[in-house]
């Protein structure tokens, strides 16, 4: 069990990769540039330990102690002391490759920089630090307190030790790591992003209704949420940004995003977080 981690970025992803550690005994330290969404991602942690504690899988004591181990910063340089960090910022290249460059400089020699991204490059992201064979991708699956993957990617020059931490990190939140290379959307978005796109697919040709199309997925194949369901889940502005990482990134236009995907995006239906994607909520 590593003793120290920070998380870099406090949304969705963020919070749950920090009381996943904070859970299971590390110290976390959660970094964002807005001092409001680290209370906001706060008060997100404490709500969730508090249906655990209801629910009796955890006590009362111990859900004090998580939050105890947890501190909130907007400076990158408070990582100076970490083992691991793990970014989890929005998907735009130029960001992370921005953290990642002032990371390698704040932390010490043996720290190791893990990325949550659920397809940019890690070879790419690598290459803006000087310690490319201590980067590599841990990704975690929404939601992270309950979902049991760590898709853990190793990039070009990722070494063996690296992997392994992190595999061994993984394993001691109740994890279970599983390990690819570097290709575009890694295997977990390699596989499902094509099914969602598809599913759009057969709603814009009028094949079945959103309603059908779930159906057929959650009740045929055992799948907790339909594809349309789950594409709300995740945001449409994400599969759609994902979708276009595997078309440029492999070169193949079967990957292209459906047109009623982009439309839906540039009206700002982005699924659950807009109130409206397939479905309204
Ligand atoms: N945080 C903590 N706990 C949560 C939660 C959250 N955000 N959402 C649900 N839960 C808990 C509930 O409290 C409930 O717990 P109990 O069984 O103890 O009551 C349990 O999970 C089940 O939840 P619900 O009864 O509300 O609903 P459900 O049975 O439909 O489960 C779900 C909800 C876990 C989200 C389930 O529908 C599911 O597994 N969906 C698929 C999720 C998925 O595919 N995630 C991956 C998305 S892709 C991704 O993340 C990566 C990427 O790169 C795009």
């Amino acid at each position: 069990m590593l003793a120290s981690v920070a998380v870099i970025g406090g949304g969705t992803m963020g919070n749950g990769i920090a009381q996943v550690f904070a859970c299971n005994g590390t110290d976390v330290k959660l970094v964002d540039i807005d001092a409001g969404v680290l209370e906001r991602a706060r008060s997100t942690i404490e709500t969730s330990l508090a249906r655990l504690v209801k629910k009796e899988r955890m006590s009362d004591a111990d859900a004090k102690a998580a939050l105890g181990r947890l501190a909130l910063t907007t400076s990158l340089d408070d990582c100076a002391d970490r083992e691991l960090v793990v970014e989890a910022v929005p998907e735009r290249l130029e960001l992370k490759t921005g953290i990642f460059a002032k990371l390698d400089a704040v932390v010490g020699d043996s720290c190791i920089l893990a990325s949550n991204t659920s397809s940019i490059s890690i070879t790419v992201i690598a290459a803006a630090t000087h310690r490319a064979d201590r980067v590599i991708g841990m990704h975690f699956m929404n939601p992270v307190p309950i979902m049991k993957l760590v898709e853990v990617i190793r990039g070009n020059d990722t070494s063996d030790a690296t992997t392994q931490t992190v595999t061994e990190a993984a394993k001691a939140l109740g994890k279970v790591p599983v390990t690819a290379q570097d290709y575009p959307g890694f295997i977990s978005n390699r596989v499902l992003m094509p099914m969602i796109n598809e599913a759009v697919y057969c709603l814009m040709e009028g094949v079945a209704d959103r309603e059908a199309i779930d159906q057929i997925m959650k009740l045929g194949m055992a799948h907790p949420m339909g594809p349309l369901a789950l594409a709300d889940f995740i945001g449409l502005d994400v599969c759609v940004e994902i979708l276009d990482v595997l078309k440029n990134g492999l070169g193949d236009d079967k990957y292209r995003a459906c047109p009623l995907l982009r439309r839906m995006v540039a009206a700002g239906h982005l699924g659950r977080k807009t109130g409206r994607g397939f479905y309204t909520y």
